[in-house]
């Protein structure tokens, strides 16, 4: 087989070492038998440009952004697509005619996460109540994206620092609003969702507020409480809510769903999330926690 018939693509980032997307597409290319690589690449802020004007030269056909390049790559694309432009963050990239386009999929795969994980969660009547996300960050408006994709009316973006919030909640439109983790007490009750996209509760640090917790533990009995933290799997704040008898949803579905569109685009075919795919990924954080 040619080398040019082998597909490559890659993750890039600064740092790269802690990225498991590798183990994932891995893992597909294998299933699938094709013809295909795809590897980390470290790329310091100041060389990204570089790195970009040589993708083509080097034979790439596309590949992932992660932290720090989400938000600045989108300036030195030929095109964003509608979700990276109202989220602000590109996590994905291929080539179209020799152009380099980039894409959002965490949102797609925040949703595809509850879909397979709590069936139900957007129901007619639970769009009508409000969700809460925790974070005002750039995982906090792909969140924000995504529910308004499926039709939440309500939104309420809660927030350590509530300008960061009210930021967020101005440039949206719709019923989007803000407050501060201090006035988390006075939010409704009667929520259908809420989706954590901070570090609170991770790995042991960051405790979880008092008054956090006792809201968790007044909510409704229906709503679906959802971590986008996946390390540990468990995070305190779906211990919380388990105990608390409340639906939970864990993040690790979030990075592999997110991470379908992108082989599809670069490989030509959808690939499957399985519980064997889970499985490996999982063993792979248990070693780092
Ligand atoms: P990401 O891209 O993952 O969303 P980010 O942009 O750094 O990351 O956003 C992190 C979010 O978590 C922010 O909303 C941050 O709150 P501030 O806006 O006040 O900085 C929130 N966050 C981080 N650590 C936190 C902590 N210990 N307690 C409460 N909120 C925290």
């Amino acid at each position: 087989m040619s080398n040019q018939l082998i597909k490559k693509a890659f993750v890039c980032g600064w740092p790269i070492e802690h990225s498991r997307s590798p183990i994932i597409h891995s893992y597909w290319l294998k299933k699938y038998g094709l013809d295909g690589t795809y590897e980390k690449i470290a790329v310091a802020p100041d060389h990204l440009q570089a790195f970009l004007n040589d993708m083509n030269t080097s034979g790439f056909v596309g590949g992932n952004f992660t932290i720090p390049h989400k938000e600045n790559i989108r300036f030195s694309l030929f095109r964003i697509d509608v979700a990276a432009k109202a989220i602000g963050a590109v996590n994905t990239v291929w080539l179209e005619n020799e152009n380099l386009i980039g894409g959002n999929t965490d949102w797609l795969g925040f949703s595809a996460n509850m879909d397979q994980w709590a069936n139900g969660w957007d129901n007619p009547e639970r769009l009508k109540k409000p969700a809460i996300i925790l974070g005002a960050g750039g995982a906090a408006r792909g969140i924000l994206y995504a529910l308004q994709q499926r039709g939440f009316e309500k939104i309420i973006l809660v927030n350590r620092t509530k300008s960061n919030a009210d930021k967020i909640a101005n440039e949206f439109l719709g019923d989007v609003s803000a407050a501060s983790l201090e006035e988390i007490s006075d939010l409704p009750l009667d929520i259908s969702i809420l989706v954590n996209t901070t570090s609170l509760g991770m790995s042991g640090k960051n405790e979880l507020p008092k008054n956090l917790i006792a809201y968790l533990n007044q909510i409704a009995k229906d709503a679906i409480v959802n971590d986008i933290v996946y390390i540990p799997l468990q995070t305190e704040l779906l211990k919380v809510c388990a105990k608390a008898n409340l639906k939970t949803v864990d993040g690790l579905g979030m990075l592999l769903h997110q991470a379908v569109p992108g082989f599809e685009r670069w490989f030509g075919m959808k690939p499957e999330v399985t519980q064997e795919l889970r499985d490996l990924v999982l063993e792979d954080i248990r070693k780092t926690v």
